[in-house]
């Protein structure tokens, strides 16, 4: 059975898909926890109905960037993780931090990377005129917003399109690839060659939807 740490700054609807798909689909895997850098955070609520572990490590209480990121590790390390999951999670990663979890460590970003990494995708992708807007899987390195793809998802940008229209549909896709790509690591179906990201069986690693 493998343990899977979400970390949330908020809502958490990707953190619930994932937990949701996580039962329903019966993975070798649990939620082990559930982890905020915000006490407020809704999603803690959905997980503590659940019987899911929560923690709240708030980011304000530490001095700096690595003291915080040493005080979440050593309380994600107590649920022994073998995947650990950014779902909304609001907080630029020390690079120690990031090493430290490498190739356990997956992150949800709204645009099709490596366009638009950082805030405002959505109305950046529709200021620059952009037909196509999305989402991306991607395990995550020090750089902001970058590292290998494991699975992407396209929609059309549509004439009238609005950053809230257009944040919806992708969240929707959000909630599909976010937990196909969780199973895939507990079940061990992701293969690395060279900063590529491959499936062993060769499914699809991107979707499309208008
Ligand atoms: C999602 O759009 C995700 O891609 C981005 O932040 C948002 C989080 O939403 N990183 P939620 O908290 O999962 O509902």
């Amino acid at each position: 059975m493998k343990n899977i740490v979400i970390l949330i700054s908020g809502r958490g609807s990707n953190m619930e898909a994932i937990v949701q798909a996580c039962a329903a689909e019966q993975w070798p895997a649990r939620v082990a926890a559930v982890i905020s850098n915000k006490a407020e955070a809704g999603g803690l609520t959905f997980a503590a109905e659940r019987g899911i572990a929560t923690a709240c490590v708030n980011h304000k209480d530490y001095p700096s960037r690595e003291a915080f990121d040493a005080e979440l590790a050593r309380v994600i390390d107590q649920f022994q993780p073998d995947v650990v999951v950014l779902a909304g999670f609001m907080r630029i990663l020390t690079p120690g931090f990031v090493a430290h979890y490498e190739n356990r460590l997956l992150n949800i970003h709204p645009s099709l990377l490596p366009a638009f990494p950082g805030l405002h995708t959505h109305q950046r992708a529709i200021n620059a005129g952009c037909k196509l807007a999305g989402a991306t899987v991607h395990f995550v390195t020090a750089e902001l917003d970058h590292g290998p793809i494991v699975l992407q998802a396209a929609v059309a940008v549509l004439p009238g399109e609005t950053e809230a229209t257009l944040s919806e549909k992708v969240l929707r896709q959000e909630h599909q690839i976010y937990p196909r790509a969780v199973r895939w690591m507990v079940t061990g179906n992701l293969v690395h060659d060279h900063g590529r990201v491959t499936t062993t069986d060769g499914q699809t690693q991107v979707q499309f939807s208008a």
